[in-house]
């Protein structure tokens, strides 16, 4: 079939609607209606480069090339059609898509932790990973999916491995941000770093995984939550959900937290600015405690091998610094999880949808990203 998608055809290029040829659904594979896709920061590093491998690791995966690629893998839609062999979803289920495969019999999924699910090695790039055959195409060449999904079309081929089926009566706006950028800020701090009550919590970059850690160290039951990023309007909406404090730079909160913390300075860094560079952990380390932990969430070039830390003092104050893939959750836990707590009346979602999109418009929105007038975005599909 014919649909559209937002597609980036090489570095630097911007999001451009192109028709693009689907082929019928494979083994476990499963089309999706979508309704709303999140405009989360990762898409944004295809296009830099900060996500795009260098040939001699991309051709592990038996690809040339990263680009041409369909963007997007916020997101939540209504099943249209099941392959064969799929057992686990039927036409009209509402499912959200999770960046990160769960296979469910891998040593990690069976272990419990479906966020380091051995399919993960597909989502770089490369064909579906039911049977290695490309059935995504743009003008006869091959075409990638952001992280086997490419939230940013009209009609999407995935496999169920890829999507987390969601109660039929939730919004499906939300279920889109909670199915990466909230749930991976959310478990930064519950989950890897596992934040205690009455523990202070400083943000480092408060756009839409920001927010979910902001969220997360609210409801882990934080007493002090410190948001740190240069735009103040993003300062000011994470303190509407949660935040008590604001910074507009880490010097800024390192001159804060003494007082805060009688001296001890914070229990949990999380660091989430959209591009995650070597020179920012040194200093974030520096924000944390004795026993503290500082958690990478954000992404870095995907080269960049060096950073600026004082081991010393890494050991000596007995600190950890951890990374994080999706916040250290199982998406089918996670995600179902959250859209309870959002129905509740107890995590913001809504407030932090600053714009809608149409497909068209998805460059627009990166524009607008880039230019700090957006927390989130979200493309809405007619459906
Ligand atoms: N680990 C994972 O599994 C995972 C999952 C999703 C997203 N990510 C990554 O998380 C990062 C954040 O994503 P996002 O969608 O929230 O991005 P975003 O662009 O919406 O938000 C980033 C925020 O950081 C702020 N910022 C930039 N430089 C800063 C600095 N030096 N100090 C403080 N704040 C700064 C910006 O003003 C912006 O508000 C991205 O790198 C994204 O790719 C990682
Ligand atoms: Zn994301
Ligand atoms: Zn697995």
């Amino acid at each position: 079939m014919k649909t559209r998608a937002a597609v980036c055809t090489g570095l630097h290029e911007p999001w451009k609607v192109e028709e693009i040829e689907v082929d019928a659904p494979g083994p476990h594979e499963v089309r999706v209606q979508m309704a709303y896709a999140g405009m989360c920061h990762s898409d944004e590093h295809l296009r830099t480069g900060d996500m795009a491998p260098p040939p001699e690791i991309i051709s592990v995966f038996g690809v040339d090339s990263l680009y041409p690629i369909v963007g997007g893998h916020e997101g939540a839609g209504i099943v249209s059609e099941v392959g064969p062999g799929v057992e686990t979803l039927a036409e009209g289920d509402h499912v959200a898509m999770s960046f990160i495969p769960s296979c469910g019999r891998c040593h990690w999924c069976a272990s419990g932790r479906q966020y380091l699910c051995d399919l993960g090695m597909t989502i770089l790039a490369g064909p579906m990973m039911s049977d290695g055959q490309w059935r995504h195409h743009l003008d006869g060449q091959k075409l990638n999916r952001m992280t086997q999904l490419g939230t940013f079309t009209d009609s999407l081929l995935a496999n169920e491995n890829s999507l987390v089926k969601i109660d039929p009566g939730v919004s499906m706006k939300a279920a889109a941000l909670i199915s990466c950028g909230l749930a991976t800020g959310f478990g930064s701090v519950v989950d890897r770093a596992a934040v205690k009550p009455g523990e202070t919590v400083v943000v480092i970059g408060c756009g839409g995984v920001g927010s979910g850690a902001l969220q997360g160290a609210k409801i882990g039951g934080a007493r002090y939550i410190v948001a740190v990023d240069p735009l103040p309007f993003k300062v000011e909406k994470a303190k509407q959900i949660g935040a008590t404090h604001g910074a507009a730079s880490i010097l800024e909160a390192a001159m804060m937290l003494p007082e805060l913390t009688e001296g001890r300075m914070a229990d949990v860094v999380i660091l989430t600015p959209g591009v995650l560079t070597g020179d920012l952990v040194g200093p974030a380390v520096q924000l944390a405690s004795k026993d503290g932990r500082v958690v990478a969430t954000a992404i870095a070039p995907i080269t960049q091998e060096e950073v600026t830390l004082n081991l010393f003092n890494l050991a000596m104050f007995n600190q950890a610094l951890l990374g994080t893939v999706f916040g250290s959750c199982s998406p089918r836990v996670q995600i179902p999880n959250l859209l309870r707590l959002y129905q509740a009346g107890l995590l913001e979602v809504d407030k932090l949808i600053t714009q809608e999109y149409t497909l068209d418009q998805v460059q627009n929105g990166y524009d607008d990203l880039a230019a700090g007038v957006n927390v989130r975005g979200v493309v809405k599909f007619d459906i």
